[in-house]
């Protein structure tokens, strides 16, 4: 038995909220040491993927380091690069709890957090503050970037533009994040001429760091073409697919609830949408969604992702599914 899975049903006692900052909490004070120890060193599965090194391909995905508190933990617990975020320019709250909730024997969760975070320059400050004291991971780490909830979407790429200047010392990649379906009106920033304002906005400030784009899996194959358009007249480093999805058809009457659901249930769509878009592009594709075990993560990267990046998964299996996907894929 693993660490986790002793753990877990501690865990999976309190709400998934209170769960969640228990654990990173816990994350943030445990010695680095301590956790390499407690659940062994990943193997070593380099990758190079616009221009950066990647120690292994299975990285953090967005929201659950939304503040970026324990990026050493993330590196010591065997994760090849971890993306913060999402970050918006302005901090804010987020929708009311409860907000996240479990669907265990759907290996789901449906989340409706509303981009809570601590805002651009409170973040920027923590990593400088990381960076200075010589713990900065040495594991890729990704900025991933979305809309104030307060700010009009005509005025979205200066929001993102603000976060982009504060945020751009510390990323090594950045992700513009259009995806999540709790802001009002973000999913129509997926539209290509409001995205190709904000792509362009932050490229004129600066395009030296590779910039992806995060997408939803509810896009319909016209609109993930026009995503595909944009990724090569933008020049674009490469795409992240996918965010969770609006289809709730897989939960059970009275039990569903307003939000994104991700997990199992997410994971044949988020390939469809990977498989669409590895046909029209050669560019790096970062695959999220559904990814909960071994062979979800190695069917993924044999569909052309260059990388892939777990969430759900790892609420349920803990830091054993890294170990479980580096095996699998290095077996290959
Ligand atoms: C509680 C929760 C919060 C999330 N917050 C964010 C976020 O802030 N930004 C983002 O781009 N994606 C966010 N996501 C989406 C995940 O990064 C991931 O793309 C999605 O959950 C699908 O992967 P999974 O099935 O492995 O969870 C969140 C997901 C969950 C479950």
């Amino acid at each position: 038995m693993s660490l986790y899975d002793a753990l877990r049903p501690l865990l999976f006692r309190m709400d998934a909220e209170s769960a969640h900052h228990f654990a990173l909490g816990a994350l943030e004070t445990a010695p680095a040491p301590f956790l390499r120890l407690a659940f062994g060193a990943a193997p070593a599965l380099p990758r190079e993927v616009a221009g950066l090194r990647f120690p292994n391909p299975v990285g953090l995905a967005a929201g659950m380091d939304k503040n970026a508190v324990a990026l050493p933990a993330w590196e010591a617990l065997g994760f090849g690069f971890v993306e913060v975020g999402t970050i918006t320019a302005r901090a804010q709250p987020g929708n009311p709890r409860p907000r996240l909730f479990r669907y265990p024997e759907l290996g789901a969760l449906i989340n409706r957090m509303g981009f809570n975070n601590d805002g651009a320059d409170a973040v920027a400050a923590r990593l400088a503050h990381l960076k200075s004291s010589g713990h900065w991971p040495r594991i890729p780490v990704g900025v991933n970037l979305g809309k104030s909830k307060v700010t009009e979407l005509a005025d979205a790429p200066a929001d993102y533009l603000h976060s982009y200047r504060a945020l751009l010392p510390f990323g090594d990649y950045f992700v513009i994040n259009v995806s999540s379906p709790n802001t009002p009106g973000l999913r129509e920033l997926q539209e290509k001429d409001a995205l190709a304002g904000i792509v362009r906005t932050l490229r004129d400030h600066d395009a030296a760091k590779p910039l992806f784009v995060k997408i939803a899996p509810d896009l319909t194959a016209p609109q993930l073409d026009a995503i595909l358009e944009l990724t090569a007249a933008e020049n674009l480093s490469g795409l992240i697919a996918t965010n969770t999805t609006l289809d709730h058809s897989v939960i059970p009457a009275g039990r569903d609830e307003t939000g994104g659901l991700s997990g199992t249930p997410l994971r044949d769509r988020a390939n469809e949408v990977l498989r669409h878009l590895r046909a029209g592009t050669d560019r790096p594709i970062i695959a999220s969604g559904g990814i909960m075990d071994g062979p979800a993560a190695r069917e993924r990267l044999a569909a052309g992702a260059s990388l892939v990046q777990v969430y759900t998964g790892f609420v349920y299996r803990g830091p054993g599914l890294l170990r479980e996907i580096t095996k699998e894929v290095g077996q290959n």
